[in-house]
């Protein structure tokens, strides 16, 4: 099997998981990234099931709509039975790098906000320690270079993502050359860093089961 096909029997699986836990009235939260849009594409299959979609940016709110799946605001809701996203990497401990695709942040909040966190992800995405994968940091534009200059401090090496703007209007740096052995306290330290608004790590609110695809098999891996 193909990284794709890998993905996409992740994203099957995944809908086979939330299937028995969703009611009429529920809110799935999506994710964003190609393996969350596979996701989407099996979510639709059972759209009569619950009541529509939270998503973690536009891209995927555009692809839910394309399906008839209705989203709703965030504000709008008062809870979310599960979250179901992608990753860059992930931990034993289900510690993600998430951002590839610059939409950490949203799907921080709306991670933050499910009752279960349902991270997909092919076997590449599996890693003994974080850091492999350039950690995202999304920033205010007017903060970007004193921001960089911080994350030298902690050991990493920030490049700019060039051309890319956030769903917020933000930059995001890229830091390179991280072994991240403590992903709790470096998710704090760089949040705490003035004129970042948020990074990578999900280590705080990391998942609550990974689905992890390979080719002998999709594996429910638990912390
Ligand atoms: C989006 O910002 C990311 O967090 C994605 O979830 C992550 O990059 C995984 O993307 P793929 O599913 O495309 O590999």
């Amino acid at each position: 099997m193909n990284q794709d096909q890998l993905k996409q029997a992740v994203a099957k699986a995944a809908v086979d998981y939330i299937r028995p836990k969703l009611e009429a009235y529920s809110i799935v939260g999506v994710g964003t990234g190609s393996t969350a849009n596979f996701f989407i594409d099996y979510l639709a299959e059972i759209k009569g099931d619950f009541q529509g979609a939270v998503a973690s940016s536009e891209a995927t709110a555009e692809r839910l709509k394309g399906h008839g799946i209705p989203v709703f605001d965030l504000n709008e809701v008062d809870s979310m039975a599960v979250y179901v996203d992608g990753a860059d990497e992930s931990n034993p401990e289900l510690a993600l790098i998430k951002g590839g695709g610059a939409a950490l942040t949203r799907e921080k909040i709306v991670a933050a906000v499910a009752d279960e966190f349902v991270c997909i992800a092919d076997s590449s995405k599996w890693v003994d320690c974080l850091g492999q994968f350039p950690l995202p940091v999304e920033v205010i534009p007017m903060a970007r270079s004193y921001v960089a200059r911080e994350l030298l401090k902690l050991g990493g090496d920030p490049v700019y993502r060039q051309g890319v703007l956030t769903d917020n209007g933000n930059v995001i740096l890229d830091v390179h050359n991280m072994q991240i052995d403590k992903p709790i306290e470096l998710e704090r330290a760089i949040n705490s860093i003035v004129g970042v608004v948020t990074n990578g790590l999900f280590a705080e609110r990391s998942a609550d089961v990974l689905l992890l695809g390979g080719t002998d098999g999709v594996k429910e891996i638990r912390k």
